[in-house]
């Protein structure tokens, strides 16, 4: 049994409101469903990225070799890498002299990434560090000395609430050295209309990502929900720029984890997750705050995703 898994979930279910950590969504069938909603017709945001490293790779490949020379290029969740495939092309091909570091909490990931990106694109150097995102940093730092560049993509800063955030950029410049670069994407604030579709896919994927937490909970820890009893529901607040999703209790209703009872009033909402979206004027106040500076904003064309350039000052 997952301990650390089981703890939080019973500290989440205890609070006031009850919370669930968005992190627990990936598991295989998560991974499945998440795939579903980025391809799904309303979620923009892998998209928009995507086009990003299309269109930019070979502007931010020179901007790497002219200012790093050599380098560790380290991913945060690297996941399958499919958008830094574009990247790594860009860069191999041009014959930077830097080693991919994926680092990832997925084992089989890792192991997937290191023996497949070197076959499809023949002297890359990969060396994939498994585990959580500051000890492997931390790591990188020990086994070496070259100078990092950082992705860390896709939005999944959203997965944090603004202050968290902060936070979380403190602790990366922190982890770095003056000189290190770090790439990282933030979804824009745009049409709220667009932002509310993107996490209410009309297909059910954003719906049963959040339910799989539920049926995840069943199989890993024993508990015993209904997965029929919960609905989704989600909102986005334009003046916060907070979109957030919820389960919410359909009945009055007692669900058992690990031998403990948690009681569910009738609409009851559990907290599930929040997708923070940003105005340029926040991201660079971030980087003002953590002594990151602007090197480059690299936009897709519709200008609702950024994926933002910092050094280390
Ligand atoms: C993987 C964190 C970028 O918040 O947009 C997608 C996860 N959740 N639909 C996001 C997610 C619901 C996604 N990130």
């Amino acid at each position: 049994m997952n301990e650390q898994f089981l703890n939080d979930v019973i500290i989440g279910l205890s609070a006031k409101t009850k919370k669930l950590d968005s992190k627990y969504f990936y598991d295989d069938e998560g991974d499945r469903l998440f795939q579903k909603i980025m391809h799904s017709e309303e979620y923009y945001l892998t998209d928009c990225e995507h086009e990003i490293f299309q269109e930019k790779s070979a502007a931010l490949s020179d901007l790497f070799m002219e200012q790093l020379q050599a380098f560790e290029l380290l991913e945060l969740g690297a996941g399958d890498a499919s958008k830094t495939s574009s990247l790594l092309k860009v860069l191999v091909e041009k014959q930077a002299n830097f080693t991919y570091m994926p680092i990832d909490i997925s084992g089989s990931m890792i192991s997937y990434l290191e023996e497949n990106l070197p076959t499809k694109m023949p002297g890359l150097q990969v060396s994939g560090l498994n585990g959580e995102y500051f000890p492997m940093l931390e790591k990188a730092n020990t086994i070496s000395e070259r100078k990092k560049a950082v992705l860390f993509l896709g939005g999944n800063i959203g997965n944090m609430d603004p202050d968290d955030a902060l936070a979380f950029c403190k602790q990366l410049h922190a982890s770095l050295n003056t000189g290190d670069y770090l790439l990282m994407g933030f979804d824009l604030r745009k049409n709220p209309h667009a932002i509310f579709n993107a996490y209410n896919d009309k297909a059910g994927y954003t719906k049963a990502f959040n339910i799989n937490l539920l049926r995840r909970m069943n199989t890993e820890l024993g508990a015993d929900f209904d997965l029929l009893q919960f609905e989704h529901y989600n909102s986005y607040d334009p003046v916060s720029g907070a979109c957030r999703s919820f389960l919410i209790s359909l009945v009055h209703q007692e669900v058992k984890i690990a031998g403990q009872i948690f009681s569910f009033e009738a609409n009851e909402v559990v907290d599930m997750e929040i997708s923070q979206k940003y105005s340029l004027e926040e991201i660079y106040d971030i980087g003002n705050q953590t002594n990151f500076e602007v090197v480059e904003t690299f936009f897709d064309s519709k200008k609702w995703f950024l994926d933002i350039l910092w050094k280390v000052a």
